[in-house]
């Protein structure tokens, strides 16, 4: 199991976050279903951290990135951009953009008296996400790209990878499990490192680059485009789940309550995540998307079945499913091998009814229709 491991830790690091459904693992296989580049975009319409269009954009596709939660667009951007779309002409380089954020001095703000130990004066608990010194870090870099901003010096795309940086950062030193639903009790050693923004190593291309944020209904697309939909597949809500870095993100001062400081997030609910919704939003979906060829993850963990799902989505179009843990170098980890879990994540390629396509021959194709 080493190399997977391998495999895994790296697919992670190249997009820096532990995000819940992360396809980092398996971004390469989801891609090789796409098939060779055709004259269409690639649209990661549920993008996350953006691992699949990662990959999309490191193969020469052009790629649309969407989500409901601009941290995650965010997130996305940092990982499909090229050094050509960020030329930081205004503040000399991206590099000296990464040292001014490393030098700007600690100012306590919304973080700090939210986040960290300091809370304790205006909250039911004491919350210990950041140590009160990275929080006010955090505070303070937030703040200089805003100022950058509010300057016009920095461009709409510069500004995001700052932030998708700033993102990172704070997930290295977050006091946390994996996501923001809850902090530590106990000081994890990693959360008392000193917070620090790195430069990432761009690739040297101008990435074709479309980015919308909001719902997937909204997402532009043509018959020509190859859409990736990644959709939540529980009842866990994004933005409950990443409220902190979605605070990062939008650098303000919502009304914030409870143990875990939760901003305002229903308005950001999403029907993939109940069960009652999921069937029909999903259909629905398909149904109204303009695509060469739709290709949809889920999970036999999920709230829909893979037969109701299957049997729902033949009558958009037809359809072949994936088994991702039999494609590409994906393999299930570790740990969930020796707990006797198996991962049942599959891929539901559905050529809409009118398209025409030559369809590559991917590995263990299980003709539905
Ligand atoms: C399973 S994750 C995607 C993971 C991604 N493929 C990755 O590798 O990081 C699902 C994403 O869908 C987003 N989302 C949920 N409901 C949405 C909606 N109605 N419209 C757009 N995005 C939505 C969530 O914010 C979350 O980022």
């Amino acid at each position: 199991m080493r190399p997977y491991l391998a495999e895994y830790v790296k697919g992670e690091e190249a997009v820096g976050v532990r995000y819940i459904g992360s396809k980092a693992r398996v971004a390469e296989a989801i891609v090789d279903l796409a098939g060779e580049l055709d004259g269409g975009r690639f649209v990661d319409a549920f993008c996350g951290t953006g691992s699949v269009a990662a990959v999309a954009a490191s193969r020469g596709w052009p790629v649309t990135l969407n989500d409901a939660l601009p941290s995650a667009v965010a997130m996305a951007i940092g990982a499909t951009v090229g050094r050509h779309n960020v030329p930081f002409a205004r503040l000399g380089s991206y590099a000296q953009a990464i040292r001014d954020l490393n030098a700007v001095p600690a100012t306590p703000g919304f973080l700090h008296a939210q986040y960290s130990p300091a809370s304790s004066a205006t909250a039911p608990v004491e919350r210990r996400y950041f140590t009160e010194q990275n929080a006010a870090r955090l505070d303070a870099m937030r703040s200089q790209i805003q100022a950058w901003h509010d300057a016009k010096v920095l461009t709409w795309l510069e500004r995001e990878l700052l932030l998708a940086d700033l993102l990172q950062a704070a997930n290295k030193v977050a006091n946390i499990s994996g996501t923001y639903g809850c902090f530590l009790k106990d000081w994890s050693s990693t959360a008392l490192h000193d917070v620090r923004v790195r430069e990432r190593t761009l690739p040297p291309r101008l990435t074709d680059l479309k980015v919308v944020v909001g719902d997937v209904s909204l997402v532009p697309t043509t018959a020509a485009d190859t859409v990736y939909l990644d959709p939540p597949y529980t009842k866990r809500q994004y933005s409950a789940y990443y409220h902190v870095l979605e605070t990062i993100h939008a650098g303000d001062s919502p009304e914030v309550g409870g143990v875990t400081g939760l901003r305002p997030w229903k308005d950001k609910a999403s029907d993939y995540c109940y069960k009652t919704r999921a069937l029909g939003a999903l259909t629905s979906l398909v149904a109204n998307t303009s695509a060469r060829r739709i290709l949809l993850s889920y999970s036999s963990e999920g709230h829909v079945p893979r037969a109701q799902l299957v049997d729902a989505l033949t009558e958009t179009g037809s359809v072949t499913v994936h088994d991702v843990k039999t494609i590409g170098r994906y393999r299930p980890n570790a740990q969930a091998s020796a707990a006797g879990r198996t991962v049942n994540e599959y891929v539901i390629e559905i050529v809409p009814h009118g398209a025409r396509i030559d369809l590559a021959q991917p590995l263990h194709r299980e003709e539905v229709a």
